[in-house]
């Protein structure tokens, strides 16, 4: 490939320059991030959308009948309108606030599951789910009597071909699918899983974790039920992420965790409960952390999608690159990715990899990725993942290269 020139499609110098942590040097070594996969860094407005709601408008919501409470709900009810936006969502009030993708998923199982599961049911789910989306099921399934089961991955790190399909039936009540997989990177064909899940009266949930960041997800285009994200997968804060599931179903649900908000007439003989999104969020929420993430959501968005076209890039060059290093296997070469290469080293234990990068002062994630059973389907232990974000660069990939050779001969590999 001839000299690329990044700024043409995406100006990746002033993107960074948004992100003050990717400044950071360890020593001499400037800080390369790669390990986007688990938590990407936050931008300036981020930041400072925290820091100025704590200085200017803090206030409980929902609550108050002064001006600085408000302010503060209306703050946090703007945030979930931007969620909706971001995720085209038909009615905001299907946005529900949670702590993330897990507690989203738990809520799922154990209100929906629980009232609708019953012995001879079965629920579909893929061998490269998340352990989060594995466990909650597994759970459930064993009160109810229900049954979970599998589509296996083919060596490319797909979904087997067809056998999703033969896999659905009159029995299945739920599909529960990662958009993109964290440790492969593989985007699943979700919309067409949802076609043929619907055909036999299912719904499907999907794990959107890893793909949000990545390229826009419709949730009418998909024609998800449930849809469940993080918000620091996708440039916001920890400890918040979202809940999108069809007005109807999420309303005819029962409530998850029962408190203050969600109720609308208590009394020791009974207690009747809030629609949604209220219905869900049981306390004070998580208030300022729901506002910096609708800032984040915004901020990806203008960004999109020349940050898509420049991760397509990194993928492709970091794909080449790595593999052309002697005994260097990539794992996961599916035709449609997200920005992410999980691989091993000659039989050099990923951890070792790993640890000596960060010697290099390049930040990769290594292991089983919360993702056992795919780990045994794939014959491996654990993997060295690589996971890249828009504001990385060539450069940095140059850097890694540099340091698996380093390593690789360090090892006699
Ligand atoms: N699920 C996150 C990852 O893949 C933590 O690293």
């Amino acid at each position: 490939m001839d000299a690329f020139d990044e700024s043409r499609v995406f100006d990746v110098a002033r993107v960074r320059a948004d992100f003050p942590i990717l400044s950071r040097c360890f020593g001499k070594l400037p800080l390369v991030y790669f390990d986007n996969g688990a938590s990407v860094q936050k931008p300036m407005v981020v930041v400072e959308a925290l820091s100025r709601y704590y200085r200017e408008a803090h206030a409980n919501i929902h609550r108050g009948v002064h001006r600085l409470s408000e302010e503060a709900t209306a703050a946090f009810e703007e945030a979930r309108r931007r969620v909706g936006r971001f995720i085209n969502a038909r009615e905001t009030r299907e946005c529900i606030f949670t702590r993330g993708t897990t507690e989203s998923i738990n809520l799922v199982a154990a209100s929906w599951g629980a009232e609708n599961l019953r012995a001879g049911d079965e629920i579909l789910l893929t061998e490269m789910e998340h352990h989060a989306n594995i466990v909650p099921w597994q759970q459930v399934a064993a009160r109810t009597g229900a049954s979970v089961r599998v589509v296996p991955v083919a060596p490319s790190g797909e979904l087997q071909a067809g056998v999703w399909r033969e896999l659905l039936s009159s029995r299945t009540r739920l599909v529960a699918v990662a958009h993109a997989s964290n440790v492969l990177g593989t985007i699943n064909p979700v919309r067409e899983i949802v076609e043929a899940a619907h055909a036999v009266g299912a719904l499907v949930l999907v794990d959107a974790a890893q793909s949000v960041a990545h390229f826009p997800v419709d949730v009418q285009e998909l024609g998800a039920d449930f849809l469940v994200f993080s918000s620091h997968k996708v440039f916001g804060p920890t400890g918040i992420g979202v809940l999108f599931g069809r007005a109807e179903l999420l309303n005819a649900m029962p409530p998850y965790q029962c408190g203050g908000d969600m109720v609308l007439e208590v009394d020791f003989e009974g207690t009747t409960f809030r629609e949604i999104p209220e219905r869900f969020e049981a306390g004070t929420p998580n208030i300022a952390d729901a506002i910096a993430f609708g800032e984040a959501l915004d901020y990806v968005a203008a960004l999109h999608p020349g940050a898509r076209a420049h991760e397509a890039f990194l993928l492709d060059e970091a794909t080449r690159r790595l593999g052309a290093i002697p005994g260097l296997r990539i794992i996961g070469t599916a035709g449609q990715k997200v920005p992410v290469i999980s691989f091993l080293l000659g039989d050099i234990h990923p951890l070792d990899v790993g640890t000596m990068l960060d010697a290099d002062g390049i930040a990769v994630r290594t292991g089983h990725h919360c993702a056992m059973p795919l780990m045994k389907a794939l014959g491996v232990r654990g993997t060295v993942r690589a996971s890249f974000a828009f504001y990385n660069t060539v450069e940095e990939i140059s850097r890694l290269v540099v340091s698996l050779e380093r390593i690789r001969k360090m090892f006699g590999q």
